[in-house]
């Protein structure tokens, strides 16, 4: 099969089309082959050699694709030869096939076409997992989302907004604020000229928000613990401006705040 291979470490010019072997597929696993993939942030990463894939995934890019189901292990029961999927990978979507465990594969939901159904796995399980299953977001609730024109914030927009909570944005543009109130965000906030914790307790009243999707990380910090209300929480699932700080770790205590980092690692 053909394969998008990093040849070295670098910029998009180190990527190269190659033939490689097919993947083999496991008792466990389903063989996709596949009809569309996407592009994130960690994709771009690795290429430049700092994020390398966890010990024993593809070597090639690509951690998410859609495509037609073409074997499937002994031990899976749940699809078919000849199903329309998507799935959440640890390497291998830049490929005409990739193996992958039958867990990580999704159906493709009605009314998404199978080419854009392959950007959904990693914005849904990511923002799925955190904000809603381990943050508990609920309607009526509010909810502050860093880099709001990211992939994964335009998939928070949607999905917070259709289950009935009030959004706030940031981002460094004008442009990015208004396709981010296209997407329905109600507060958008330009991080770039304005101090976002101030604008979120003019908005709030001084209470703050419930929970905050953060992946600035350092430089945030005391600025998002400031914002969140009575209980709030905040998730960290990146560190583009740095991993390191100091804070004020008293609000912690006061206003009962809930900290917590992921790294998805399929
Ligand atoms: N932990 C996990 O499991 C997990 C899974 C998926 C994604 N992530 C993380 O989620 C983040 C978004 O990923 P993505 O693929 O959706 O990214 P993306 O589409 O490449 O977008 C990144 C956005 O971040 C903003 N940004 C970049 N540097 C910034 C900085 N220093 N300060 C503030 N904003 C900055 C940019 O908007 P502005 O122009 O507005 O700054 C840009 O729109 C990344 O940090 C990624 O590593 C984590």
């Amino acid at each position: 099969m053909k394969a998008v291979v990093i040849t070295r470490f670098g910029g998009p010019e180190v990527l190269e089309l190659q033939e490689v072997e097919d993947p083999k597929v496991g008792d466990d696993e389903v063989l996709i082959k596949i009809e569309a993939t996407a592009l994130n942030r960690a994709d771009t990463i690795q290429r430049k050699g700092l994020h390398p894939p966890p010990k024993g995934a593809s070597p090639y890019p690509g951690l998410e694709c859609s495509g037609i189901v073409e074997a499937v292990g002994k031990n899976v029961s749940r699809w078919n030869i000849g199903d329309q999927v998507c799935a959440l990978l640890s390497g291998g979507g830049y490929a005409e096939k990739v193996a992958v465990t039958a867990g990580q594969v999704l159906p493709i939901l009605p009314g998404i076409s199978l080419k854009d159904a392959a950007a959904f796995p990693e914005v849904a399980c990511t923002v799925w997992s955190t904000v809603f299953m381990m943050n508990r977001l609920s309607a009526g609730e509010t909810f502050l989302i860093h880099g709001g024109s990211s992939g994964i914030g335009t998939f928070a927009i949607q999905i917070a907004k259709h289950q009935g909570v009030r959004v706030f944005v940031t981002a460094g543009t004008e442009e990015k604020l208004a396709f981010c109130k296209d997407l329905g965000a109600d507060v958008c906030i330009n991080y770039k000229t304005e101090d976002f914790a101030a604008r979120v307790k003019e908005e709030t009243g001084g209470k703050g928000v419930d929970v905050i999707l953060d992946c600035v990380g350092g430089p945030y910090f005391q600025r998002n613990l400031d914002s969140l209300s009575v209980d709030g929480r905040l998730f960290i699932i990146g560190f583009m401006g740095g991993a390191v700080t100091e804070v004020n770790l008293a609000g912690l205590l006061t206003r009962r705040l809930t900290v917590q980092c992921i790294f998805q690692s399929s």
